[in-house]
């Protein structure tokens, strides 16, 4: 059997991805590359939606396809692009947005949180239709598994009940109904500052990001002082201890050691010690990806060559998927 599609992306809305991206998505990207058959694409369509400077979208595009690179991703095992240099997504797009509610749409809590936060008026429409647009996305290559953090969730079901309205109007065979794949124990990370809410680009103020590109020395001291309790034990309870489980959670997926591994380890110490020695494996970890990374960077024409072949083979498969939705929808 051929392995099984994996598709997903994350938007180049920053100069940097942060620890929530690559924990919570990036690991699970490269530890996909074997055995299963994955795309990953640099989702610029969507950064519209934040309305960014030509000159600076182009360049965080490029920022974020070699911070792919610098975390793993191998374009010998993956396909690597960039989604607006396949016009299958906007094509796709619009069928969806026909069979999408207005209700079913709004309901969608991300665009209920930001819609709220800027206004009826500062609201773009492109931010109302942004889960039809991560719903072509992945049905245009047959995907079978999504890797996403949590806070996709909701826009993963949305995806999959308009791949079965497809199929029933259409016919079973339309398009292939996605499954999330979503890690528990990485799914979420938590903001340093407010252990309760996701770690943001957006929403999280700087003392609360890691951010992957960020100076070793300042993500050190955001992590000796990040918020924890008034307690001294150092235990796993997300309910009554947020801010130190978030730390082991980070902790041991960066190290590969289990919690109770940590957690004994740490019997009897106190936070300053739990928080320095993790600042030491994060620093360990960004040194040598940071390094990755411009290496990537500083060799565009490589890079060029990478998004060239990845938006090519794209379209080979984006392409006969369309076509087919085309023809069974009368087009
Ligand atoms: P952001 O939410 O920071 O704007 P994106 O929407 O581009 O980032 O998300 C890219 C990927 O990173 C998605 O798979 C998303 O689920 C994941 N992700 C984002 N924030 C976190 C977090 N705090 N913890 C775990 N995964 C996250
Ligand atoms: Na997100």
């Amino acid at each position: 059997v051929a392995p099984q599609r994996i598709f997903s992306g994350m938007q180049p809305t920053s100069d940097s991805l942060h620890l929530g991206n690559y924990l919570g998505a990036l690991t699970q990207w490269v530890a996909l590359q074997d055995g299963y058959d994955p795309i990953y694409c640099v989702v610029d369509l969507h950064a519209l939606t934040v309305n960014p400077e030509p000159a600076v979208l182009r360049e965080r595009t490029r920022r974020t396809a070699a911070q792919y690179l610098a975390a793993g991703v191998d374009p010998s095992r993956s396909l690597l692009f960039v989604q607006s240099h396949v016009p299958e997504h906007a094509q796709l797009t619009w069928i969806l947005s026909c069979l999408t509610g207005y209700g079913e749409a709004s309901r969608m809590t991300q665009f209920k949180d930001k819609s709220a936060k800027h206004g009826n008026e500062g609201t773009n429409v492109g931010l109302f239709t942004y889960p039809i647009l991560m719903a072509a996305d992945i049905l245009l290559y047959d995907t079978a598994l999504v890797p996403v953090g949590e806070d996709q969730r909701q826009h993963l079901e949305l995806t999959r009940d308009l791949a079965q309205r497809l199929n029933a109007r259409f016919g079973a065979d339309t398009v292939v109904v996605p499954e999330p794949y979503i890690v528990k124990a990485t799914a979420k990370i938590y903001d340093l500052q407010e252990p309760t809410a996701k770690m943001s680009k957006t929403a999280s103020s700087p003392n609360g990001l890691v951010e992957l590109l960020d100076d070793p020395k300042v993500v050190a001291k955001r992590i000796r002082s990040a918020v924890t309790d008034t307690e001294r034990e150092i235990r796993f309870d997300t309910a009554a201890k947020p801010g130190v489980s978030n730390l082991l959670s980070i902790y041991s997926a960066l190290s590969g050691r289990t919690i109770t591994d940590l957690e004994g380890s740490y019997e009897g110490k106190g936070y300053g010690d739990l928080k320095k020695d993790l600042a030491d494996v994060v620093v360990a970890f960004l040194e040598p990806f940071q390094a990755r990374f411009h290496e990537f960077l500083d060799d565009p024409a490589q890079l060029d060559a990478v998004l060239a072949d990845g938006a090519e083979r794209a379209r080979e498969i984006a392409a006969p998927v369309l076509a087919r939705v085309y023809d069974r929808s009368g087009l």
